[in-house]
């Protein structure tokens, strides 16, 4: 298939700081794979082979992961967005690079329950000039809203006031036939309030001239990762989804659905869904709840954990304590002795309770 995809992952995740400073969160992983890599398996997997990935706060880091995209057997090129000038502009940088033809551009902090294969479909036999994901969402004034009329997106408004009758929220997956089109478009568009050359805006562009904008309503979840409770939501999700495999050593006690990854040692008890990732220890005396994520060679000796991701290498002394609804950050030291905490912890962090 001749479809180019773009990938942005420039952005640096404010909201979700501390996290962000050390860890983009295309890279924050989730049972024992970034988001950015679930991402482009994803892409390949329906048939595309050529990305540009355009990176920019802590890009060295997706490099490094990515390298020239080999080892997940597509092609990747890297595209510097240096300045925060939003995701039209991001595109531009792409097609400047090379980036041509029909375009799939993915945001690289969402994520689509029922996959994107009909999308890509969809766009694929209903020769539009532009394609579109849509979805209904509690809080719509947060996204991009896209205005229906029979059966036509007739307008689209980047984080509205009031929420517009007949909307639905624009989710990050969009698509063009022909990067020309995208060029012409992105060169009469002004920065907005926030500084940025929206996405809408560009694809208004094309409704105004008479363009064909097709849309899809996805039929499942979607996430966009913008906040702790977001990337805690995902995991949630995920796990709901999981089928039990168990390669590790389990000498405690598993229930329910788990995957405890080969060099995992469980000798506590880990009630599912739950992820117990390469390398890892659950001690003895440590009851993992459930909807809990513990990814590689993190160990966590006493206590009891729920609803929650522990990142590489943290360790955890909890005594009689319980976690709850926590972030712990990769290679972070916590030892507690009790009560109910709930931790949003960043890299290299150290907390003791006396
Ligand atoms: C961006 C787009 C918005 C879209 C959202 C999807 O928002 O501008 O239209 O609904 O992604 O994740 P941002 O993440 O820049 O706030």
């Amino acid at each position: 298939m001749a479809l180019t995809s773009i990938i942005l992952v420039a952005g640096e995740g404010t909201r979700l700081r501390p996290l962000t400073y050390t860890l983009p969160k295309p890279l924050i992983p989730i049972m024992g794979k970034p988001l950015v890599v679930r991402l482009i398996e994803g892409l390949r997997d329906v048939g595309l082979s050529s990305f540009y990935v355009v990176v920019g706060h802590l890009g060295f880091l997706f490099r490094q992961l990515l390298g020239d995209g080999s080892e997940l057997n597509v092609s990747i090129k890297y595209v510097e967005q240096r300045e925060r000038l939003g995701i039209a502009h991001a595109i531009h940088r792409a097609i400047e690079e090379g980036a041509n033809g029909q375009l799939v551009v993915h945001l690289g902090d969402n994520y689509f329950g029922e996959g994107i294969n009909s999308f890509i479909r969809e766009f694929m036999e209903g020769d539009y000039d532009v394609f579109i994901v849509l979805t209904r969402h509690k809080d719509p004034t947060r996204f991009g809203n896209a205005i229906i009329s029979d059966g036509k997106v007739v307008k689209l408004i980047e984080k509205p006031r009031e929420v517009p009758p007949n909307s639905y929220v624009v989710t990050g997956i969009y698509m063009f036939k022909d990067s020309r089109d995208v060029e012409r478009a992105f060169s009469t568009l002004k920065p907005s309030a926030r500084g940025e050359y929206e996405i809408t805006d560009l694809i208004q562009w094309f409704i105004n001239n008479g363009h064909r904008v097709g849309y899809a309503i996805t039929n499942s979840w979607w996430k966009d990762m913008g906040t702790h409770q977001d990337i805690l939501d995902l995991l949630y999700l995920m796990l709901d989804e999981i089928k039990s495999r168990i390669e590790g050593e389990v000498r405690g006690e598993v229930n329910g659905r788990v995957i405890i990854e080969k060099g995992a040692m469980v000798e506590g008890f880990v009630h599912g869904p739950a992820y117990i990732g390469k390398g890892s220890v659950i001690g003895r005396e440590t009851v993992i709840e459930h909807y809990v994520d513990v990814e590689t060679n993190a160990s966590i000796n006493g206590g009891s954990v729920s609803r929650s991701i522990v990142l590489d290498n943290a360790r955890l002394e909890l005594g009689r304590a319980r976690i709850i609804d926590s972030i712990i950050g990769p290679n972070s030291r916590i030892r507690l002795t009790n009560g109910i905490s709930r931790l949003i912890i960043g890299e290299g962090n150290v907390i003791e309770s006396m």
